[in-house]
């Protein structure tokens, strides 16, 4: 892909593949956050999107092909810098938000880790029980599925230390993509504020999901 060979090209393409995941995840916790409310509703939307194929065959496949590119083109452009600054900095900065643009990498190793387990717990089952083993459609099922994964103390502190992890990769991630798309003008200034407010809340509401699981049930 030669477009991609200079680094604004690559910092431009890792922006715009952030904002898709940083839409997805708005998505995805709005889903979620529906099993704190109604069973029923969050059965229902997950059957929905379980089985339109439209998400499943375009917007599923979209999703993958975004996280994978996301995390192959980070660890390219880290590799760069890294070659580009052979020698490290004298001192690190104390400054928070230079702390977490220097470490980006290593939030998104843990988010990747995070993953990795996430897709154990959810994903891999659920293309097992459709597409592997071909069973009956069972509408009231996802519910139960998702409460029994949050009963592990083990695995709710897991997903909670990623989730704090994800925030902290937001909050430089989600205002530094728009920078890497040009977008700088007089409403600069809010829209920075919009996206540290997004960074801290995404994350605190899947953290509120987990653990309203693990205590209730
Ligand atoms: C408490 C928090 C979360 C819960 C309860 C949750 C729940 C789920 C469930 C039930 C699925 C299976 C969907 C299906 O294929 O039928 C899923 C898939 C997925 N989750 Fe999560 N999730 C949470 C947080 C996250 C976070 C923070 C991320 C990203 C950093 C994430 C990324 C994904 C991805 C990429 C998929 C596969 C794509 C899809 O099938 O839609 N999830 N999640």
């Amino acid at each position: 892909m030669s477009w991609l060979s200079s680094t604004i090209a690559k910092k431009f393409a890792m922006a715009i593949s952030g904002v898709l995941l940083v839409l997805f995840l708005l998505s995805h916790l709005t889903t979620n956050m529906l099993s704190v409310f109604s069973e029923e509703a969050f059965n229902e939307a997950s059957h929905f999107l379980g089985t339109n194929p439209l998400v499943q065959f375009l917007a599923q496949p979209v999703l993958m092909f975004g996280v994978v590119f996301h995390f192959v083109l980070g660890f390219v452009l880290e590799a760069k810098n890294r070659s580009a600054r052979p020698i490290k900095y004298a001192k690190k900065s104390t400054d928070n938000a230079t702390w977490m643009s220097q470490n980006m990498i290593y939030s998104g190793l843990v988010i990747l880790a995070f993953l990795a387990l996430h897709f154990i717990d959810f994903w891999i089952p659920e293309m097992n029980y459709k597409y592997i083993q071909g069973l009956p459609e069972v509408t009231d099922r996802y519910y139960e599925e998702l409460v029994h994964k949050f009963q592990n103390p083990i695995r709710v502190g897991a997903y909670v230390l990623a989730f704090v992890l994800l925030a902290m990769h937001l909050l430089h991630g989600f205002q530094s993509s728009l920078q890497s798309m040009g977008i700088n003008n007089k409403f600069t200034p809010s829209i920075k504020k919009f996206t540290q407010a997004y960074a801290v809340i995404v994350p605190v509401g899947f953290i509120f999901i987990a653990l309203y699981h693990y205590i209730n049930h």
